[in-house]
């Protein structure tokens, strides 16, 4: 069983990491960033809540994303174990996580904010499938199209340069306390997040063991 969460700043590899490391270990990789831009995509009563919350750059109020993650954390396949990849984001959901699930590790992307600007002002994603892609770190094989299902890729509405400043403020203000909460805990473990993702991916599969 294991229980991982990820814990960065905005841009700082976390999804591309997530999705590698979940396939790896055969377990599912659960980012409630993804699960509420598909309850958006979908126009549920929730997406709808949300989507002004997430275009913005602020955090999605925590009542709606735990009831999402909560469904999602009761499916069968979480049983196994997940890479939570978005979760917590203050120290009210990393209390409220720790009523619904123990975890076995916590690690922490670290990287200079310049490097964060600039690849999520490249980061390009799929509409379809979520796969993410960047204009020259990560290009697609046909420019602008997913390679899996060639559908047009498009870039994330709070990807622009203002909303991307107010995700660097709440992550500084509210996300980034969650390291000496974890620290405390024993759980955390800090990643070099810079390099290639290969070479984050290498220095990840040591930290996990
Ligand atoms: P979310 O989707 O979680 O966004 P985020 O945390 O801001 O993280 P990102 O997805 O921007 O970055 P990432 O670290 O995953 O980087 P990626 O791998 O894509 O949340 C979005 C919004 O949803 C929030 O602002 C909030 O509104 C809401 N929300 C979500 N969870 C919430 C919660 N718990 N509570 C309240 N609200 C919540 O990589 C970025 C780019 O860099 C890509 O183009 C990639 O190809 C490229 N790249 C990746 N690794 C490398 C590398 N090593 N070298 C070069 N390029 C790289």
């Amino acid at each position: 069983m294991t229980r991982i969460v990820f814990l960065g700043p905005p841009g700082a590899g976390k999804g591309t990491q997530a999705a590698r490391l979940a396939a790896e270990l055969g377990i599912p990789h659960l980012s409630t960033g993804d699960m509420l831009r598909a309850a958006v995509a979908q126009r549920t009563p929730l997406g709808l809540e949300a989507q002004g919350h997430i275009e913005a750059g602020r955090l999605v109020p925590d009542d709606l994303v735990l009831r999402i993650l909560t469904e999602r954390l009761g499916r069968p396949d979480a049983r196994a174990g997940f890479v939570l990849d978005g979760f917590p984001r203050n120290l009210a959901q990393a209390e409220r996580l720790e009523q619904i699930t123990p975890l076995d590790l916590v690690v922490a992307f670290e990287i200079p904010a310049a490097q964060l600007v600039e690849r999520l002002s490249g980061r390009r994603i799929c509409p379809a499938c979520q796969t993410v892609y960047h204009v020259t770190n990560r290009p697609p094989k046909v420019p602008g199209r997913c390679d899996f299902d060639g559908t047009e890729l498009v870039q994330r509405p709070d990807d622009r340069p203002e909303a991307v400043r107010t995700r660097l403020a709440v992550y500084a203000q509210q996300t980034a306390p969650l390291v000496d909460h974890y620290t405390r805990r024993g759980l955390l473990r800090t990643l070099d997040a810079t390099g290639s993702p290969e070479d984050v991916a290498r220095r990840l599969r040591q930290l996990v063991g």
